[in-house]
């Protein structure tokens, strides 16, 4: 039986498979089912900072005018069974690290320094092994350069770094002009770990409404390949964790995840789709690869096809693009 063991932001962990933050665990029993699965940590689904923020003008509109009268009385909270989405969050942490043998991650989606450090330590306090943060904003002023979005993000973290001793993990957007500078910035501020790539909705507008709609969009295996070379190109440049999130439905998309370098390998899309039995299949098919191909440990396979291990570093770089373009030929039947 090879050895799956790996480490996550300095925890051991028996397999490098982590469900990555999804609604599951918003549910006890889904989470017990992926840990029964298999799972070797749980990332939480993130609370949002406008969440707490909205939560919290609430109860102060609810405090000036406690007795609301007709309509409003029916939208308004009863002080006494008053919970917030942090006091849920929070509540939720602590029955998760209860009943789990497994590390529990929170995940924190934040856009001010104050709210970071405060909900950060809260998370912390409430018993979570480590924190992923989830910076975004959206680039949408001209005015505000890259560069100064990134000292924003830095900031940000070492901010939370000074009041949380747990292991920090930035979960990255892949929009960096130079992301192997920006993770290098990172580490030095305190980073854990990184994990490559958050996945991001996009609206759509619907012809038949005129409206511009939302809607949840489940990855495929298709979706490895960014990732993929990412931590190919990341792995040996840093000593950070290095988690790769996005497309991995297979044991071959975990397979080659780990050649490429990762040390933990996260799946979401396809645990909503499948449940925990996609989590064990993958599992399953790891270890029977691994045994296959006489590998003693996931260790051993680590990073064997990282960029800087390949003979032809060019592979993962601009080479490869023209060689896709080059290869490219016309499907069967179709002329142009
Ligand atoms: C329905 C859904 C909800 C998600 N919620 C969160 C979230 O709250 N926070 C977060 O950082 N990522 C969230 N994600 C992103 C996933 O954790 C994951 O990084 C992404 O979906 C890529 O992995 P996948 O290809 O295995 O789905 C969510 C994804 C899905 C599909």
């Amino acid at each position: 039986m090879p050895d799956l063991t790996t480490t996550y932001l300095g925890l051991p962990l028996k397999n490098p498979l982590v469900p990555s933050s999804t609604p599951l665990s918003h549910k006890l029993d889904a989470v017990l089912n992926l840990e029964d699965a298999g799972a070797a940590a749980i990332v939480m689904h993130s609370l949002f900072e406008e969440d707490v923020r909205n939560d919290e003008q609430m109860l102060e509109r609810y405090l000036v005018h406690p007795e609301p009268s007709g309509e409003a009385a029916g939208h308004l909270p009863s002080s006494d069974d008053y919970r917030s989405k942090l006091d849920r969050y929070l509540e939720q942490i602590a029955r998760l690290k209860a009943r789990l043998s497994i590390p529990v991650v929170a995940s924190l989606n934040g856009s001010s320094l104050d709210g970071w450090v405060t909900l950060g330590k809260e998370m912390q306090d409430a018993g979570a092994d480590a924190l992923e943060l989830h910076a975004w904003y959206m680039p949408g002023d001209p005015e505000v350069s890259g560069a100064a979005l990134e000292d924003r993000y830095i900031a940000l973290l070492q901010g939370l770094k000074a009041v949380v001793s747990i292991p920090v993990s930035m979960k990255l957007s892949p929009f960096f002009s130079s992301l192997p500078h920006f993770v290098q910035r990172a580490e030095a501020a305190g980073a854990a770990g990184v994990s490559l790539f958050n996945r991001f909705f996009q609206p759509d507008i619907d012809l038949t409404s005129l409206t511009v709609v939302d809607r949840v969009q489940l990855s495929t295996s298709d979706d490895t390949l960014l990732t993929m070379r990412w931590i190919a190109i990341l792995r040996g440049r840093s000593n950070l964790t290095l988690g790769a999130t996005g497309g991995v439905h297979t044991a071959d998309d975990a397979l080659k995840m780990l050649l490429a370098g990762a040390d933990v390998v996260h799946m979401a899309s396809a645990l909503l789709r499948r449940g925990p039995q996609a989590l064990k299949d993958v599992l399953d098919g790891l270890s029977a690869w691994l045994a296959e191909h006489e590998y003693a440990s996931v260790a051993q396979l680590r990073g064997a096809m990282s960029q800087r291990n390949l003979p032809d570093p060019s592979a993962f770089a601009r080479a490869a693009y023209l060689d896709a373009l080059d290869s490219f030929s016309a499907p069967p039947g179709v002329r142009y």
